[in-house]
């Protein structure tokens, strides 16, 4: 479902609206207790079944920075991180995520993230120590849309290596940016997460009202985290910042010299949504990581919400080329908060490569060919 009544046409194609055009028919009631006030995305816990192979990736490859490691976990940041790692890897039978991790504004705040999940019913555990190395108190839970999430404030301190240009690579990956959530449900989800206080900056719908993504954030950028439609809960993909797009080139092209190739999934290339340049890869275990640059600021109250036709072949990528089905359809299992994985339910809503990849008919380059019948402003798309 959705509200389009109040949407403006821009002239680069997309609708522009003050308040997010999603409604959902199916909520999750709001609770009564506070949400705990999210800084933004800090860590992902990974689970990964080769532990060298994944070092090696996201380490020898990517130029991750090791802030410490043991036989069975290892612990990275990225270049302009000062807390103690953006994303843990950890050796076990199953890939899959262990926890989507924010940091909180204050310790009170763990406070409110207990009241908050325990009125909703889920499952919460506490562990004063942390459930990882250099994190401290640490709230963990299971979310209403069946990911584990965890909020935390305290952490230790690392540097923060961004003089120490003596180490950095072409394609130094400088922030942690974003994680991508695959969810059967958009709209219930955008409810809920607005409830927990994220704010929506762009989505991708049809005149229908079937809402297919949405972007939310907490920090002033387009995302802190992404809900995809799709068979969920699971994870689409994490996401690494670099400073420019020839960061982003000089990746692809180590990736040719190690005759790695095949870790490119999609890209590189610009976004429609978000503006940010971007490249998609799959780790050893197909875990899959985005790396990207260059979206917007989002910070003032009466940010516009960008809504993207879904037939707008310009959506997922500026040029027009088109995604491939793998994008759509493969993801990460998320586990529990005992290690098993989750349950995948299926997407009723339609999906966005059913009726976007292959001779549908209504892809479109230029909307009046889509709106005039005849030759249609297919690219690459209907090729597929
Ligand atoms: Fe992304």
């Amino acid at each position: 479902m959705t509200h389009l009544n109040d949407r403006t046409l821009t002239s680069s194609g997309f609708y522009v609206s003050q308040e997010a055009p999603i409604h959902s028919d199916n909520p999750i009631a709001t609770p009564t207790s506070p949400a705990p006030d999210i800084l933004r995305c800090a860590y992902m816990e990974l689970v990964v079944t080769d532990l060298a192979a994944s070092r090696e990736f996201y380490v020898d490859v990517l130029g991750l920075y090791v802030t410490e490691e043991d036989e069975r976990t290892v612990y990275l940041r990225s270049t302009e991180e000062f807390i103690h790692h953006n994303l843990v890897l950890r050796q076990g039978d199953v890939a899959a995520v262990a926890a989507f991790s924010y940091r909180v504004r204050t310790p009170e705040d763990l406070d409110k993230a207990v009241a908050f999940y325990t009125e909703l019913g889920c499952e919460v555990r506490r562990e004063p120590g942390g459930f990882t190395k250099g994190i401290g108190d640490s709230v963990r839970v299971i979310d209403p849309l069946g990911f584990p999430y965890e909020f935390f404030y305290q952490t230790d301190h690392v540097e923060r290596l961004s003089w120490r240009y003596d180490l950095h690579t072409p394609g130094e990956l400088v922030r942690l940016d974003h994680f991508n959530q695959v969810t059967p449900d958009v709209p219930r989800a955008v409810k809920f997460m607005q409830d927990l206080g994220f704010r929506v900056t762009e989505d991708i719908q049809d005149d229908a009202g079937t809402v297919y993504a949405a972007w939310m954030r907490r920090k002033p950028t387009v995302h802190d985290t992404a809900m995809t439609g799709g068979d969920g809960p699971r994870m689409h993909h994490v996401a690494f910042a670099t400073h420019e797009k020839h960061n982003i080139l000089a990746i692809c092209d180590k990736l040719g010299a190690l005759r790695r190739s095949d870790a490119i999934e999609r890209g590189p290339g610009r976004h429609g949504v978000s503006n940010a340049f971007y490249l998609y890869l799959r780790d050893p275990d197909g875990h899959r990581v985005e790396i990207y640059t260059q979206d917007y600021y989002t910070g003032d109250p009466d940010n516009p919400v960008v809504t993207w036709d879904v037939h707008d072949n310009q959506r997922r990528d500026w040029w027009g080329n088109p995604v491939v089905p793998s994008w759509y359809t493969e993801a990460s299992l998320v586990l529990d908060l005992d290690g098993n994985p989750q349950p995948v339910v299926a997407r009723t809503d339609d999906s966005e490569m059913e009726v976007t990849v292959g001779a549908d008919g209504f892809s479109y380059t230029r909307r009046d060919d889509a709106d005039g019948g005849g030759v249609q402003g297919f690219k690459l798309g209907a090729t597929l």
